[in-house]
């Protein structure tokens, strides 16, 4: 008995053992000619390093765990490890052997813990860590240390000899002792979290003065008190990143005086301007100054960043002056709020345009200067006023022009793009101003890019006059495009656009979502052959637009937020050919399905196909109103939809059982009529929805029952057809034999202005009529019922099924009074009707 125990202790010591190593993904890559061994252990839920791993491994990532501690040599294993990552831990303790045979390491992460910088780091804890290159101990501070001085442990980095790279927070008044200087390495210092408030000159006096790049971003809890010597330890710095650290932008600007003369790649002063500063050393409203721009004037700088800094006007000779403004590449004045006045202020940036021959960005967006207000009118300007002399060329090396979102209803600044641009990329989205960006004629040539969100008159006059012939992304969102797009017949505009879609013959990604269309114009196609991407989301499509499947390249198609009722069957095959071919993401939540017997088919392929879609349980409305899911719907198909299927139902078990003929195909005929009823109603509603914009055959479909053909002689052709004018479809008369009764009918309301039900006792009781109005009825939500007008004849609406009165606010009625000796005004109702949009 005891022997078995004993047994069997050991055997569940391995298998736990076996069960840690293989949580770990081991593989083994080959990293630029060197075998790499990387052991993944994240998110493993580990509280302690795992023991049992392959001692060869070189990389070890235990990020994502529960680590609250490292003891001593607990990696003294895996002493070939150059990539260690502790990231995302709970770690607070570390031994003080823990590192003990990582002589090889050179990359350690060690963020997002809770280990606090003043007491861990002990020199004989990173001594082992002699060949570190690159350490990561930010993100550990997260609440505002309350200390004073903050030490931080100098002499336990002095012995990080070959360290190059070192990212940490940064204390409200940071003290880097002597320790420092023994990093002489070090290239690059990177301060995350950053409660900063005071930035001395000393402060960063013992750090190498080799240091290359600079990141202090976000210290944004305080305002950051800097001393304009502050950055004398680093002559020879490239990169600045102080973005979103309260430090205005005075403050950054007078700290360059080392760099005169000098180039720096990157200077990001971005969003330097906080709300704490509304005083006159430091104000919230600012005016660049010649004075503030004295070092910044000298420096050839590559990348400019001096985004949302409250710059409200720039003296003359300050914000555009540069000693060596052919260094400039890419520039942002995003957020702030000047405007290029006339005069002085047009000719500096004239000359500081003919100066940037190597400027490929240019953003100068989000610009809110001044709005249109009636009794202020710039177009009288003055006597000496000429457009010429607000026309700015922009350099040709331009790549990326951002001109979005400005409100500045003054002057006219026409920005011109000469031939010979190197332009791939412009976005004149929203805003409310008199700028216009004019092009010479093949200047479009390289345009890749084009934002058009929110606009759509002026940009498609202007149109007309370029070329964007090699446009692959077309974004055009939010700019009320239905204005033309359902306009019939199709207007200038209309003409337009659909000009323009037909020259991107190279089109890629089209997105017109946020435009309220809910019908695309027949001849808008998006066959290009190279369209893949189309988002048409939040729209008001009641049904996929044909053309779609005409595509063969889709790879993504967006038709979330419309009001589709289903996903027709052509789509459907057309998804999953798209599909096999080269893999679809299809988006389609936010719609109005409906769970219904008409749309099991629809049900089911979404739980069935293959396509990508965003999710597989859209909602849908049960035939009472109840809203469930698709996923429910088709895992309750039998007990929801038990209903939709009885005739079958009923059919196969009388063919199974064999009852009889006579019933049997009583029943097939019956379950036959059923779905003939449901075809001709699917193509009745197709037919309602592409009413849009068609050239009609007849003005007027009539529906009628036996009884009333004579009136329909008598009355009825002469008026309409002799007197005005009109081309009716009347059954009887108009359908002929060999086609079948259904298509012919369908084919005919199609090709109709207008549909006339002629409400009488036999049509009333026809299965047609009760067909035909329940179909109405379930499609009240459609805009274009108006076309439909029913006449009442020889019968009251009493009688009328309760479905009718449902559809009372969406059909034209018309009662038509046997015992009334004057229709004149009946007629001229339905004239009225009937005639008022051919007027118009
Ligand atoms: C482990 O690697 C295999 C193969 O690369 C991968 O399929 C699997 O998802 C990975 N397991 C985890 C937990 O990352
Ligand atoms: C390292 O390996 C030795 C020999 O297999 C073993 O005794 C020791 O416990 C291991 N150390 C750790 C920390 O797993
Ligand atoms: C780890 O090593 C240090 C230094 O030798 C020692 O002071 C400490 O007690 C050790 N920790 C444990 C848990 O043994
Ligand atoms: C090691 O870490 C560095 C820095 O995180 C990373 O760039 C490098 O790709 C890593 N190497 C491997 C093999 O994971
Ligand atoms: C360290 O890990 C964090 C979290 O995974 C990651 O964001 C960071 O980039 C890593 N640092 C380095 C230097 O790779
Ligand atoms: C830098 O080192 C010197 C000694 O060389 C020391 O006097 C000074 O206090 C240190 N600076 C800081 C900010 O600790
Ligand atoms: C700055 O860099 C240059 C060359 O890149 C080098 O010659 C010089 O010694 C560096 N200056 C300092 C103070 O490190
Ligand atoms: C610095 O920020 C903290 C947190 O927002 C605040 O409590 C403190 O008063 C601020 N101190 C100064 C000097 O502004
Ligand atoms: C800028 O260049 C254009 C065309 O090259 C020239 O017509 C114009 O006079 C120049 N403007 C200034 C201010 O130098
Ligand atoms: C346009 O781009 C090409 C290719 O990058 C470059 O050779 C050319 O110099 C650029 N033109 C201008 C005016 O910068
Ligand atoms: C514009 O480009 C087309 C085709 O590249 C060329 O035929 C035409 O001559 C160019 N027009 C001008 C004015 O350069
Ligand atoms: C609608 O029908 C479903 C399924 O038959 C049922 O669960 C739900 O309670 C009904 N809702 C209402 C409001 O009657």
């Amino acid at each position: 008995m005891y022997n078995c125990i004993c047994q069997i202790v050991p055997g569940l010591f391995m298998l736990l053992n076996l069960v840690y190593t293989q949580d770990c993904n081991i593989t083994v890559h080959d990293h630029l000619s060197e075998q790499v061994k990387i052991a993944d252990c994240s998110k493993r839920g580990f509280s302690e390093v795992p023991h049992a791993l392959p001692r060869d491994i070189t990389v070890l990532d235990l990020s994502g765990n529960k680590l609250r501690h490292i003891s001593n040599y607990s990696f003294e294993n895996y002493s070939l490890l150059h990539n260690l990552s502790l990231a995302k831990n709970k770690l607070h303790i570390i031994e003080d052997h823990a590192f003990y045979g990582l002589s090889r390491l050179k990359v350690l992460n060690m963020s997002e813990n809770i280990l606090n910088l003043r007491y861990v780091y002990t020199p004989q804890m990173l001594l082992p860590l002699q060949n570190l290159i690159d350490l990561d101990i930010r993100r550990n501070i997260p609440n505002q240390p309350t200390v004073d001085l903050y030490h931080y442990p100098d002499q336990a980095f002095a012995v990080l000899k070959k360290l190059e790279f070192l990212a940490l927070d940064m204390a409200p008044n940071p003290i880097f002792g002597i320790g420092f200087q023994g990093l002489k390495n070090l290239k690059s210092v990177t301060f995350e979290f950053c409660f900063l408030k005071y930035l001395r000159g000393y402060t960063f006096e013992n750090f190498s003065s080799n240091l290359d790049e600079l990141k202090l971003t976000r210290c944004h809890l305080n305002f950051s008190e800097v001393e304009n010597n502050a950055l004398v330890p680093f002559p020879n710095i490239t990169k600045i990143h102080f973005e979103e650290s309260c430090m205005h932008l005075i403050g950054a600007l007078n700290m360059l005086s080392p760099y005169n003369g000098k180039t720096i790649e990157i200077l990001n002063f971005r969003g330097l301007n906080c709300p704490i500063f509304n005083s006159k050393e430091y104000p919230f409203a600012l005016t660049i100054t010649s004075d503030m721009m004295r070092h910044l004037k000298t420096i050839c700088v590559e990348v400019l960043d001096l985004s949302d800094n409250g710059i409200v006007d720039f003296d003359e000779n300050s914000l555009l002056l540069f000693d060596r403004t052919e260094c400039l590449k890419h520039l942002y004045f995003k957020g702030n709020r000047f405007a290029f006045a006339y005069g002085r202020h047009m000719d500096e940036l004239k000359s500081f345009f003919n100066k940037s021959v190597a400027l490929k960005t240019f953003d100068y967006s989000y610009i809110p200067v001044r709005f249109k207000l009636k009794e202020k009118d710039f177009y009288h300007q003055g006597q000496d006023y000429h457009v010429s002399n607000n026309l700015v060329y922009l350099p040709r090396s331009l790549e990326k022009l951002a001109m979005s979102n400005i409100i500045c209803e003054d002057i006219g600044r026409i920005f011109y793009i000469r031939q010979g641009s190197n332009l791939t990329y412009l976005d004149i989205s929203f805003g409310y101003s008199n700028n216009a960006v004019l092009f010479e004629v093949n200047a479009t040539n390289k345009v890749e890019t084009l934002v058009l969100d929110g606009h759509f008159h002026w940009t498609l006059h202007q149109i007309e006059l370029v070329n964007f012939i090699n446009v692959k992304t077309l974004l055009w969102r939010n700019a009320g495009l239905d204005e033309f797009m359902m306009r019939y017949p199709p207007d200038d505009n209309l003409k337009r656009f659909i000009a323009l879609l037909r020259k991107l013959r190279y089109l890629e990604r089209l997105d017109i979502s946020k435009n309220s269309i809910f019908n695309l114009p027949e001849n808008v196609f998006f066959n290009n052959g190279h369209l893949s991407e189309l988002s048409l989301s939040n729209n008001l499509f009641q049904s996929i637009p044909s053309q779609i499947t005409s595509n063969n390249n889709m790879k993504s198609l967006d038709l979330h937020n419309n009001l589709l009722p289903t996903v027709d069957h052509k789509t459907r095959v057309w998804a999953d050919l798209m599909n096999q071919q080269h893999g679809l993401y299809f988006l389609l939540d936010g719609n109005a399905f409906e769970c219904n017997c008409d749309n099991l088919d629809f049900i089911k392929w979404i739980q069935e196909t293959k396509v990508k879609l965003d999710t597989r349980s859209y909602k849908c409305t049960l035939l009472n109103g109840s809203v469930i899911t698709v996923l429910e719907a088709y895992e309750q198909m039998h007990d929801l939809f038990s209903g939709c299927r009885n005739s079958i139902w009923v059919m196969v078990s009388s063919i199974l059982i064999g009852t009889g003929c006579i019933m049997t195909l009583l029943l097939v005929i019956y379950s036959r009529r059923w779905n003939i009823a449901i075809l001709f109603y699917r193509i009745f509603r197709k037919i309602v929805e592409k009413k849009y914009g068609k050239n009609y055959t007849f003005d007027v479909f009539v529906s009628y029952g036996g009884d009333s053909i004579p009136w329909i002689k008598n009355y009825f052709i002469p008026k309409l057809e002799d007197e005005w004018k009109l081309k009716i479809c009347i059954k009887d008369r108009d359908f002929y034999g060999g086609h079948s009764f259904y298509d012919a009918e369908a084919e005919s309301i199609e090709n109709s202005r207008h549909v006339i039900f002629l409400l009488t006792p036999i049509f009333k009781v026809s299965q047609e009529c009760l067909f035909e109005i329940d179909r109405v009825k379930h499609e009240i939500s459609m805009r274009n019922l108006e076309n439909i007008i029913v006449i009442s004849k020889d019968t009251t609406l009493k009688g009328i099924t309760e479905g009718l009165t449902h559809i009372w606010n969406y059909v034209l009625f018309i009662q038509w009074l046997e015992d009334c000796n004057d229709h004149d005004f009946t007629w001229q109702k339905l004239r009225k009707w009937i005639c008022n949009d051919l007027i118009s």
